[in-house]
């Protein structure tokens, strides 16, 4: 259900005053209210000032409504441009600054970021992230995180979104089809007013019935990409997302991956039944744990499993020192003609041996009991191996 804004008009000058009131009634699930109404019900969100030409007297008015109104954004209409008043009423603690004659279209905007804001202050974070991370280049992490954000779209009907952490060359967007418009890089830039509105606003919606976030379109622009931006990123996603499936670059920890990591209930080591995978995904996990990576949520899946491969699954389990956690299956000309449509393969072939393999493979993943034993592929007498 849509919060309800309420705003309090204090402006000093009539017609200002008349025309102002006239714009806001104009917005959607808005209710105008009086500065100190004594129901906690009908206490401003917001207070729409009117700039008066003497900073002491600016100064006193911002101070005695921050003070009685600590929670309440304060938007200031002015008529003055000077870049060094709208700074010096910014330190003053103001939200908004906003030119004289007011338009509609910015007032909406500002109000709906602090609706927005406001929204989800209150939530709890309950997205469950899940990070897919190839133990060699082109193993099909990339594959298998978009199947996977299509799969768990599907399956739970709850909201899903797939963030390009392979920084330096991102390309989930290729898979999907899709040149963004905006990309994390839009996030990062904006940190300081990092909300609800600007994580959505930044996301792209995709066919497949989930929300994108791309990498940066600039390589270079990956460096301007820090941990606590990725922090903030994700503990906002967990509050708005269901799920959130993380696509990261091959083969390569920094300190972004890490926070990644370390939000995520699952971190995927994704390798295949060859000698250098293996021992990639060996020394992968020990450099995961030596960051700090919890190793419990560490799961190696083997992709294009073949039977009958040089290296067996106990061989794998062995070095690794861990169970393998799922198989998906070599299923490659579906998989490349998923590609060249752009299409995920479960969204554009339900019925291919790797959809059906991912639908099992996010079963497992939300509810461990409905799958039991079984590791996505069956072998004699339909036996799970
Ligand atoms: N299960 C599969 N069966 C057959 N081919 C596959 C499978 N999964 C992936 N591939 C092939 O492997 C290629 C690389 O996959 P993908 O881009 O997902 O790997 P990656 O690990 O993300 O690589 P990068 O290091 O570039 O990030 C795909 O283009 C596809 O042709
Ligand atoms: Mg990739």
């Amino acid at each position: 259900m849509t919060r309800v804004i309420n705003i309090a008009l204090e402006i000093t000058e009539k017609s200002l005053s008349q025309e102002l009131s006239l714009q806001v009634q104009d917005l959607n699930d808005i209710r105008i209210v009086s500065l100190n109404s004594p129901d906690k019900n009908l206490r401003p969100d917001i207070v729409i000032l009117d700039d008066v030409n003497d900073p002491a007297v600016m100064f006193n008015r911002l101070r005695k409504l921050c003070g009685s109104l600590p929670q309440c954004a304060v938007f200031l209409v002015s008529s003055d441009r000077s870049p060094q008043r709208i700074v010096e009423m910014m330190k003053l603690g103001i939200a908004e600054y906003l030119m004289e004659p007011v338009e509609q279209e910015v007032l909406h905007k500002a109000v709906e970021e602090v609706r927005a804001r406001l929204e989800s202050s209150g939530k709890v974070a309950h997205g469950s992230v899940y990070s897919f991370i190839s133990s060699k280049g082109g193993l099909g992490a990339t594959v298998i995180a978009v199947n996977s954000a299509v799969a768990l779209a599907e399956r739970s009907r709850e909201e899903v979104a797939l963030c390009d952490m392979s920084l330096q060359s991102g390309d989930a967007s290729v898979m999907l089809d899709l040149i963004p418009e905006n990309t994390i890089m839009d996030i990062c830039e904006n940190i300081h007013r990092l909300d609800v509105a600007l994580l959505r606003g930044a996301m792209v919606k995709t066919a497949a019935g989930f929300d994108f976030l791309a990498a940066p379109l600039k390589q270079e622009d990956y460096q301007s990409i820090k941990a606590q931006h990725v922090k903030q990123i994700v503990r906002l996603a967990k509050k708005v997302y269901d799920h959130i499936v993380v696509d990261c670059t091959s083969m390569f920890i920094n300190e972004c991956t890490v926070e990644a990591f370390n939000a995520s209930e699952k971190v995927f080591v994704v390798t295949d039944l060859s000698v250098p995978a293996v021992r990639n995904a060996s020394r992968l996990i020990q450099l995961m744990c030596k960051v700090g990576v919890d190793s419990n949520k560490i799961e190696v899946v083997v992709n294009r499993y073949i039977k009958g491969g040089i290296l067996s699954l106990e061989d794998v389990e062995k070095t690794l020192k861990r169970r393998i956690f799922w198989l998906f299956p070599n299923d490659f000309s579906d998989i490349v003609t998923s590609i060249n449509h752009g299409v995920p393969l479960v969204q554009l072939q339900p019925q291919a041996p790797f959809s059906s393999n991912i639908m099992q493979f996010v079963k497992k993943i939300q509810d461990p009991q409905s799958v039991g034993d079984y590791r996505g592929i069956r072998g004699k007498f339909g036996k799970a191996i």
